[in-house]
């Protein structure tokens, strides 16, 4: 028993195979163990012989037992040792930058813009009262007007705002005219319940401009836009005014702006016109003026409300507006802002 319990450790390679074989030699039902216990029916004169080499069996196994799981356990941690070296001589892993949104870099482009003519930059919330969003800027409840903007209503009073004007109120009402002009930009997302196609999404983009003091005239209106589409895209396109109609605006126009020669970067989106439509705007009703505790015979005002993700497509020739939402690196990526 002695020889090949010797012979079974050393050939031994886990752990876990020797607590087995300690256990079944040396353990309380043991191999080894049992034959100690029947020591009682030996011999008087063999007992002590006997007795003192079953001992000494017992004490070797067990050292060699306690020996081998050291070893077993030293190899397996420098096994362990091996296998989790750091080879800092690996080159990295690069993280993949991000970038900012292309329609983010449009509207960045529009701040600065803003910010240099004198404009001051507000935001608004994007949960808004239908007060708000439609009655505060001339759209009674049963106004055909509302047709134009299908709703995301959240109850009876609250709906995800169709139009960054609905921040107009809360601009003209809050403004102190005795420290000079109103001019302010609140650019932010805004909502329609619009099927998704090409040139919709429920969900997009607009920069609501608001100016209002004394002798404000459509001329400034025009001045500040053509200044605006140049700056965004470049001096060759053409702007054109359209007389429209929005309930808050009077007279209203509707501006578009020319695309590259077909084969050019914007052709697409354009199809046959040559013209897309980036803009609505006008000058502020006096109804709005007057909601909001302006004198409107003392004070007039301009209001603009344009679309970046039109913009966007129509600079960089984008003929899907899905594109911006899906988030497909594939396609944001080609749009990294420089610096
Ligand atoms: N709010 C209008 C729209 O979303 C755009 C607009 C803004 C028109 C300001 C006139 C003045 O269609």
């Amino acid at each position: 028993l002695a020889e090949s319990s010797k012979e079974k450790i050393n050939q031994m390679t886990s752990e876990k195979a020797v607590e087995e074989l300690r256990i079944q030699l040396l353990g309380k039902k043991g191999q080894l163990t049992e034959l100690l216990k029947m020591m009682k029916d030996l011999d008087k004169k063999e007992r002590p012989i006997i007795g003192k080499l079953a001992n000494e069996i017992r004490d070797d196994l067990s050292t060699r037992i306690s020996d081998k799981k050291e070893e077993l356990a030293h190899l397996a941690l420098e096994e362990k040792l091996r296998e989790e070296t750091i080879d800092v001589t690996l080159p990295g892993r690069k993280f993949k930058r991000g970038q900012t949104h292309l329609i983010h870099q449009i509207m960045e482009e529009m701040e600065d813009l803003f910010l240099g003519m004198g404009y001051n930059i507000v935001g608004g919330t994007e949960i808004v009262s239908d007060y708000l969003n439609f009655e505060r800027v001339n759209v009674p409840q049963d106004h055909p007007a509302r047709d134009m903007q299908d709703s995301f209503y959240i109850n009876d009073h609250y709906l995800l705002r169709t139009q960054t004007s609905a921040v107009q109120p809360l601009v003209i009402e809050a403004h102190d005219f005795s420290k000079g002009p109103l001019k302010v930009i609140s650019p932010g997302k805004v909502y329609r319940r619009d099927s998704d196609d090409a040139t919709h999404s429920h969900q997009f983009h607009q920069i609501e401009g608001i100016v209002v003091d004394e002798n404000i005239t459509m001329s400034d209106l025009m001045g500040t836009l053509e200044v605006m589409s140049k700056k965004i895209f470049g001096p060759d396109r053409e702007v054109r005014f359209r007389p429209s109609y929005f309930p808050f605006t009077e007279p209203s126009v509707e501006v578009d702006v020319s695309c590259f020669k077909c084969g050019g970067a914007g052709c697409n989106v354009c199809k046959q016109s040559g013209w897309i439509e980036v803009l609505g705007a006008g000058m502020i009703h006096p109804n709005v003026l007057e909601m909001s505790h302006v004198d409107s015979k003392k004070y007039s005002g301009f209001a603009f409300g344009v679309g970046p993700d039109r913009m966007a497509m129509l600079k960089y020739g984008v003929d899907d507006i899905r594109h911006f939402y899906l988030n497909d690196q594939r396609f944001l990526s080609q749009f990294r802002a420089k610096g």
